[in-house]
């Protein structure tokens, strides 16, 4: 696993903005859409890139500019993408546990909205009867996902409508005439069985009798990607194939002419992205050498979070001969990058590039221990692009009554 962006320019943006800093390949995220796109073309589909991966508007506008919709997990990402010149219909608010203040502004801005609770419906219908088509969504009581953490449909999991409330879900809609357009299911991240899709999309064409004005199925996101040289993945061509024998094998689905909608974030932006960072020190340990980087779980939390694997590539040395090596941050806290890891030799002010650091890796950073949330950087036809500029001290202080 090499980055796709080469080296000397990785090495060039280091110098110019400093280190750590987050790269992003724009190309490689065209390439991504492009699969999906292909993969689903047997479907009629619509992606919402789930920016929650990587807000950062650039990137947002990109993924719009290149045909793909966004989807948002707060009314703030719904200004974002507002904001980045995304039209309110191409826009998507899946829920989870929101006021439903949140709801009506969504509504006021005109996007899709998802809703994730029987009270926050009761209120919807209340309000907007059936002038408004809106979506809910569903906990399908379905295990999946990479680690219980990001598992979402299970049935002891908080988001969604439990299914086995259909009931209670019919009565509210009968009674207030709701419209609804959309139902909802996320199971989980980092699947790459292409079944548990056909299960999803099974527990909802099995409620396609309740809902008569229902016109699209949303199957979330969840496509897993490599992170480990040679890992299996979702293959998202599979995924595009079974579920349209699903669909042949389904007339009602079929002569309901649904849409399909998915809402992935890491398939998306999780390869696209590089954090870069400099080796401060080197310290021996046994027969292992921890190496401290001048980053941590404060920039990048997924492998302390979720035991997450990221791999590392040492930009100052390529090839060399390779050692065993601890990575670890410079925060106050047991962050450790990776163990037993065996790098090309490191030498104190190397340079190491983390892969996979597209998604949740910025969106997901702190200013903890006060430090500085670093640059984010986007390589477009080879051009390096400041699309954040690193945090400063005035950053630290700037809420804060004097
Ligand atoms: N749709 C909904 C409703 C979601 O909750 C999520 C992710 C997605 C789509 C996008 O899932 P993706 O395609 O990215 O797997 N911070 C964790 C991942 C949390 C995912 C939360 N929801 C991580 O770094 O692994």
């Amino acid at each position: 696993m090499t980055p796709s962006i080469p080296t000397n320019l990785l090495q060039q943006i280091a110098s110019t903005y400093g280190t750590p800093v987050y790269v992003y390949h724009a190309e490689k995220i065209k390439q991504q859409y492009e699969t999906l796109i292909n993969a689903f073309s047997v479907l009629d589909i619509r992606i919402f890139y789930a920016s929650k991966a990587l807000t950062n508007i650039h990137i947002v506008r990109y993924l719009n500019s290149l045909g793909c919709n966004i989807d948002c997990s707060s009314i703030n990402e719904v200004k974002l993408a507002l904001h980045a010149g995304v039209a309110p219909e191409n826009v998507l608010y899946t829920s989870n546990g929101i006021s439903f203040a949140e709801i009506e502004e969504a509504v006021e801005a005109g996007v899709h909205v998802n809703i994730d609770s029987l009270s926050n419906l009761e209120k919807f219908g209340k309000k907007y009867g059936h002038s408004y088509p809106v979506g809910v969504r569903l906990r399908p009581n379905i295990m999946a996902g990479g680690n219980i953490k990001i598992s979402t449909g299970h049935n002891k999991s908080k988001f969604g409508i439990p299914v086995e409330q259909i009931g209670e879900l019919e009565a509210i809609v009968k009674a207030n005439n709701i419209f609804i357009r959309t139902l909802h299911i996320h199971t989980g991240s980092e699947i790459k069985d292409a079944d548990v899709f056909v299960k999803g999309i099974e527990v909802l064409f099995d409620l396609i009798p309740h809902f008569p004005e229902l016109e699209v199925i949303d199957l979330g996101g969840g496509f897993k990607v490599p992170y480990i040289p040679g890992e299996k993945t979702a293959d998202v061509a599979s995924i595009g194939q079974k579920l349209k024998q699903a669909f042949d094998a389904h007339p009602l689905a079929n002569n309901r002419k649904l849409q399909v909608w998915f809402e992935p974030g890491k398939f998306l932006v999780s390869e696209c992205g590089y954090l870069v960072a400099e080796v401060n020190v080197l310290k021996q340990n046994g027969d292992t050498i921890i190496a401290g980087v001048n980053t941590g779980l404060n920039h990048l939390i997924r492998p302390m979070m979720y035991d997450a694997y990221h791999h590392i590539t040492n930009l100052s040395n390529l090839n060399g001969t390779e050692k065993k090596y601890m990575v670890t941050g410079y925060i106050c806290e047991t962050d450790t990058f990776a163990s037993d890891r065996l790098l090309p030799e490191i030498k104190e002010g190397d340079l190491l590039c983390f892969h996979n650091a597209g998604a949740y890796g910025f969106e997901m950073s702190s200013n903890y221990n006060s430090r500085y949330r670093p640059a984010e950087v986007m390589v477009k036809n080879g051009e390096a692009i400041l699309i954040r500029k690193r945090e400063s001290f005035d950053d630290l202080l700037k809420n804060i009554p004097a």
